[in-house]
């Protein structure tokens, strides 16, 4: 009888355990922040930066730039040279490409967008 309590408790738990990995799965709940970078990069930067790699529009490609833009100016991490790039883009020219990058976004987007925009930027490892 000790045996058969101990079994039925076993299973209970057993379900139990099963239903909770169920109803903890994971779902993808987009992160408002990354969501708002996306909208201030689409409205301001896609005309002239794919995410496509290699792919040249005005400007380079901004695919894997969290990445490239640690090793750009010796000294400055991938977050300092992007911020640079988007408040002071004539401080340094990319290789191949004129300073045509618009000059006034620190007036133009407010720091919540550039919070977002920088958020999102360091996504594209
Ligand atoms: C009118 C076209 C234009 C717009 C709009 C523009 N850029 Fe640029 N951007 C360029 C050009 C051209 C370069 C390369 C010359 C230079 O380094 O300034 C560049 C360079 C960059 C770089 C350096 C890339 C590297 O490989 O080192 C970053 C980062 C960048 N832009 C981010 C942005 C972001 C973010 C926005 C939107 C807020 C933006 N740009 C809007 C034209 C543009």
């Amino acid at each position: 009888m000790k045996n058969i309590l101990l079994f039925v408790a076993l299973i209970a738990m057993t379900l139990a355990a099963c239903s909770e990995t169920v109803a903890t799965e994971p779902t993808s709940t987009p992160d408002p922040l990354i969501e708002e970078g996306i909208k201030v990069y689409t409205a301001r930067c896609a005309q002239c930066h794919a995410l496509e790699p290699n792919t040249a529009i005005i400007g380079p490609s901004l695919a894997g730039i969290a990445t490239l833009a640690a090793d750009r100016i010796p000294g400055y991490d991938a977050i300092t040279y992007i911020e640079q790039s988007i408040l002071r883009p004539s401080d340094y020219l990319v290789e191949g490409y004129t300073d045509v990058m618009p000059k006034n976004f620190g007036r133009e987007l407010t720091s919540e967008q550039f919070n977002a925009l920088m958020a999102y930027l360091m996504t594209l490892e």
